[in-house]
């Protein structure tokens, strides 16, 4: 149970909240909603269980345990999804710092009421071109990830995860309550949940996929390394397909909640579409003091959410750079945390400054490529890193594991009866390699940027 939980909170983060409503908004609802639930069942899910399976199989964390299913030079997989980890890790903690700040300042409005006159757009601009301040929310939010990894797997990332998810399900399905009483609540379900395909562009596919990664942890040993402390009487395939469904329906649920209120204030969804920052931190701290029903108590709570779906992910980020010390270079965990968490910090305070560097700028502007070294780690990662280490983890289970290995860790007497081995194996040997590579080829030839 600790293990689902953990690795769960390693799926829902700021992918399910940020960016999957935000994608879902520019790629036109519905017909974006189906394709990428096609993308999380036939990409996604089989994926997950090909890391689970390697993790579990050779009880290691990515570089030994690549090594080891799949051969010597597979160990520069592994290497590939540490550095992976490093860099979104890097950038992630800034926005989760962000949900920090907003959560002092929602308690703050909700007690003291909220100012008629502030500028949303304003204060979020000069929040984040705040240097001192940026250093000192991504500094508490990576001492924190770094308080826990610190701890272990037992003592840290488990018994946290336990507490916390409970808590972010329980916040998320109040909010999810109230956004449904609201006017805008139909309309939000029929712009999710109704496909209209001729708005659907090529590129929205491949969006879908590339994201299905980032919500998933997948394509840089995040789910290796959870793998390989799943007990032996438990089924890869039931834990791959709860991760999966929970992961999905709360990205789903976020949305539903986020469009409820947006379609509820008249004009409201003309201003919100230009950044995923823009819905969260610029339109919503507003809306929950003027539309949202016991706004002034679900706005903190909101934030909250945020916050602890962010940390679930970032000690899982964490964890792998960690465990690659620990395992390969025979540190201690107290040392391989500290170091690692010092090293990266280096690199939030750079992408946390990314902002102050620019000139005046409208607000909806900041994530259009423009801030700096933000924008370039999240474009490496998104472009690269994870469809990268993804297609040679799928290459390598597909093609370089045999039968025999695959299906010793997939079936057994726990394995669900929806199972098919068979199909597993023409979907990671052929369906997802060509799918992840169209990412790749789009990048590299026609020079899209899913970040
Ligand atoms: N899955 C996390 C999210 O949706 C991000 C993440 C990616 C975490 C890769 C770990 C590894 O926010």
């Amino acid at each position: 149970m600790g293990f689902i939980l953990a690795a769960t909170g390693s799926a829902i983060g700021l992918g399910n909240l940020w960016k999957f409503p935000f994608i879902t908004w520019e790629n036109g609802g519905g017909a974006f909603v189906l394709i990428y639930l096609m993308c999380i069942v036939g990409v996604g899910l089989p994926i997950m269980m090909a890391e689970l399976l390697i993790g579990r199989k050779t009880q290691k964390s990515p570089v030994g345990a690549l090594k080891e299913a799949m051969g010597p030079w597979w160990g520069w997989v592994g290497a590939w999804g540490v550095m992976a980890g490093f860099i979104i890790l890097s950038y992630y903690s800034v926005v989760a710092g962000w949900s920090l700040f907003y959560f002092v300042k929602t308690v703050g409005w909700s007690l003291g009421g909220f100012p008629a006159d502030l500028q949303t757009g304003e204060l979020f601009t000069d929040v984040i071109g705040n240097g001192g301040l940026q250093f000192l929310l991504s500094g508490l939010f990576m001492a924190a990830t770094v308080g826990i990894v610190y701890f272990g797997v037992h003592g840290g990332i488990e018994r946290v995860a336990r507490i916390f998810l409970p808590i972010l399900f329980v916040i998320l399905l109040l909010l999810l309550a109230s956004a449904l009483t609201m006017e805008g609540a139909g309309e939000a379900l029929a712009f999710i949940f109704r496909p209209n395909f001729s708005e659907l562009e090529p590129r929205s596919v491949l969006e879908a996929l590339g994201h299905s990664f980032f919500t998933l942890s997948l394509g840089m040993g995040a789910m290796i390394t959870y793998g390989s402390y799943v007990a032996r009487n438990r089924s890869i395939v039931s834990a791959a397909g709860t991760i999966v469904l929970l992961d999905t329906v709360i990205a789903l649920f976020a949305t539903i909640i986020m469009f409820s209120v947006i379609f509820t204030v008249p004009g409201m969804s003309e201003q919100v579409g230009r950044s995923a920052a823009g819905m969260l931190f610029i339109s919503l701290p507003e809306l929950f003091y003027n539309v949202v029903p016991f706004g002034a108590v679900l706005g903190p709570l909101f934030y909250v959410l945020v916050a602890l779906a962010a940390l679930t992910s970032t000690i899982s980020l964490l964890e792998v750079v960690v465990s690659y010390f620990i395992d390969e270079r025979n540190m201690p965990r107290p040392k391989a945390t500290l170091l690692s968490g010092a090293a990266i910090f280096v690199f939030t305070v750079l992408s946390a400054l990314s902002f102050g560097a620019l000139p005046a700028l409208s607000n909806f502007e900041i994530f259009e490529g423009k801030a700096g070294v933000f924008s370039t780690l999240d474009h490496f990662a998104s472009n690269w890193a994870l469809p990268l280490g993804g297609l040679l983890i799928t290459l390598g289970a597909g093609w370089f594991m045999t039968r025999e290995a695959t299906e010793g860790e997939l079936v057994d007497e726990t394995t669900p009866r929806w199972f098919r081995y068979g199909a597993w194996r023409f979907f990671m040997r052929y369906v997802a390699p060509v799918a992840v590579a169209a990412i790749l080829i789009a990048v590299i030839f026609f020079g899209m940027d899913f970040s």
